[in-house]
């Protein structure tokens, strides 16, 4: 019997991650939500499919019953969560079925945002001041010490368009009122304007063997909550912000103790200081495309690596990094009234990528020029909101990944 590997996916992502893990002899099984059985999985890869009823595969004890139930008469490996959402209950399971990989306390640090506050903050890792919402004489102190605006967020919730900026004390309570016995599951930090960095790495037994440095073009919040083009491209190699960037990724991996796989971690140069301050960290593969990004830089598919990271794993041999290639390139995504919108005016040879979506445009274009790719950003993106861009509801699923 080959070895037995288990995907969860709230979401549907990670087809190429299955693939290669059936490529490489394993027998697959997908555990996804109901609403999600018709999507295009590649069913062909996978040796068991099943879904459970949604909105996602948190429920507990429902999921751990279920994949109790699998075990008893299959040996299950290895448990891999495809999906952000799924990153918690994988871990849950792993630690029930005393399976190897990220246990609950490290996949912690990579889904609550006060987690993850408190530990870069710990390592002498900058991060925008903040307080957990939930002692009030602390609130006070925080609010009196620290001037406003602040961001109260949600600490795993996930999604920008749960944020609230607030200028005044009032505010604060005004929503703490609303959240009542939500209000512990936010914290409240310094609202920071500066220029959103993403940097996409693989881990192989905690060295970081690969990364990809990036900028928004305007941050997150902006793009989820006033509309607008998500943008995001690569920063040059070796250039000031990568090297700060890669450094402070490394930072995180350790602190965080991350052992294996792909991580996804955001950082806010601040313009009032020029610094770096960590915003927050995923263990998974970026989403919305910036997949189809890193692959056009380096030639690496992040869901492939991953995967083939986790099988020499299970089988006790060495992982070697990816050969790269070196190319320069960006995403952008727009949402669109109409559901399938003529996109043949963006015809330049440096488009490799388009994303295959309903009321979206998206795409990736690529060069060996940094230049070459500023430049179709800068020709494309006023299209786009010009002539594309749908003005509401503001993105929800594509990007912000
Ligand atoms: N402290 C902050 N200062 C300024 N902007 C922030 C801050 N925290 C979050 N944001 C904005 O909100 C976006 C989303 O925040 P983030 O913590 O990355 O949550 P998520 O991506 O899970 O929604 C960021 O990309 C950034 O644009
Ligand atoms: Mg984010």
């Amino acid at each position: 019997m080959p070895e037995t590997i288990l995907c969860l996916a709230s979401y549907f992502k990670g087809g190429a991650f299955i693939e290669e893990c059936k490529q490489q002899g394993l027998h697959t099984i997908l555990i996804t939500t109901d609403d999600l059985q018709d999507e295009a999985w590649p069913r062909e890869a996978i040796d068991e499919f099943f879904t459970f009823p949604g909105p996602n595969l948190s429920r507990q004890p429902d999921i751990t019953y279920a994949v109790s139930y699998l075990a008893r008469d299959r040996q299950i490996d290895r448990i891999i969560a495809l999906d952000d959402y799924d990153v918690e209950t994988a871990a849950a399971l792993r630690e029930h079925l005393r399976t190897p990989g990220m246990g609950s306390t490290t996949a912690r640090y990579f889904r609550d945002k006060l987690a993850m506050r408190v530990q870069a903050r710990d390592h002498g890792i900058p991060v925008p001041d903040f307080v957990h919402a939930l002692n009030y004489d602390r609130l006070r102190e925080y609010m009196a010490s620290a001037p406003p605006p602040w961001v109260l967020k949600p600490r795993s919730e996930a999604s920008a368009m749960g944020i609230k900026k607030i200028s005044h004390p009032d505010e604060l309570w005004t929503h703490l009122e609303a959240l009542g016995d939500r209000q512990s599951f936010f914290v409240l930090e310094k609202f920071l304007p500066g220029d959103v960095y993403h940097i996409d790495s693989i881990i192989s037994e905690k060295e970081v063997v690969f990364t990809r440095s990036h900028k928004y073009g305007m941050p997150p919040m902006s793009v989820y909550q006033g509309g607008g083009v998500f943008v995001t491209g690569s920063v040059p190699r070796g250039g000031e912000e990568d090297l700060a960037l890669q450094e402070l990724n490394r930072q995180i991996v350790e602190a965080f103790g991350m052992v294996r796989g792909v991580t996804h971690t955001e950082f806010i140069r601040a313009h009032e200081d020029g610094r770096f301050y960590f915003l927050e960290t995923a263990a998974r593969v970026g989403g919305a495309g910036t997949d189809m990004l890193i692959q056009a830089e380096s030639g690496v598919n992040l869901w492939r690596e991953w995967a083939k990271i986790e099988v020499n794993y299970l089988r006790g041999a060495p992982y070697r990094a990816p050969v790269t290639q070196s190319n320069y390139a960006a995403l952008m995504v727009c949402l669109t009234g109409e559901e399938w919108p003529d996109v043949s005016r963006f015809d330049a040879p440096e488009i490799v990528w388009r994303m295959p979506k309903a009321h979206h445009v998206g795409m990736v274009v690529a060069s060996p020029g940094y230049d070459r790719v500023q430049q179709l950003v800068s020709e494309y993106v006023p299209i786009l909101a010009s002539d594309y861009m749908a003005v509401a509801p503001p993105m929800e699923s594509a990007t912000g990944e």
